[in-house]
């Protein structure tokens, strides 16, 4: 059973796929079963610092970048976007990005919470939130 926001990848045409509403059944590309991807975050991985979204309140909201430490924005290796959810996750926006780009979504909302995933090219996927659970 997939969840809601899940993203999943296809290893063999590089698909990757969200979950909108979830459902039962396998999800297939390219006659595979996709893989999920899962979120990392800074407590459990390496080079979390370049990646994990950082939160900055603003008078209009909040201002999301990626990373503690600039990541790169090359052809080559760059982040393809990134994204906020609202804590209850009913609401969701998501910048797409380029080489060259500064990495920074600025979110203008009245929430209390947000979380904030990005996608590098290289290193996959990754989360604001250190509180992962099975029941989200
Ligand atoms: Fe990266």
């Amino acid at each position: 059973m997939t969840k809601i926001l899940e993203m999943y990848k296809c290893n063999v045409c590089g698909n990757i796929i969200e979950v909108v509403l979830p459902g039962a059944g396998e999800l297939v590309c390219c006659s595979q079963p996709m893989e999920k991807m899962e979120e990392h975050t800074i407590s459990e991985e390496m080079y979390g610092e370049k990646h994990v979204p950082v939160m900055e309140k603003t008078q209009e909201g909040i201002n999301i970048k990626v990373g503690s430490v600039p990541h790169p924005m090359e052809k080559e290796h760059y982040i393809m976007f990134i994204e906020a959810n609202s804590a209850d996750k009913r609401y969701v926006k998501r910048k797409y990005l380029y080489p060259d780009e500064e990495p920074v979504l600025n979110l203008k909302c009245s929430c209390d919470k947000v979380i904030a995933r990005e996608l590098c090219n290289i290193h996959g996927l990754w989360t604001s939130d250190d509180e992962q659970s099975d029941d989200k």
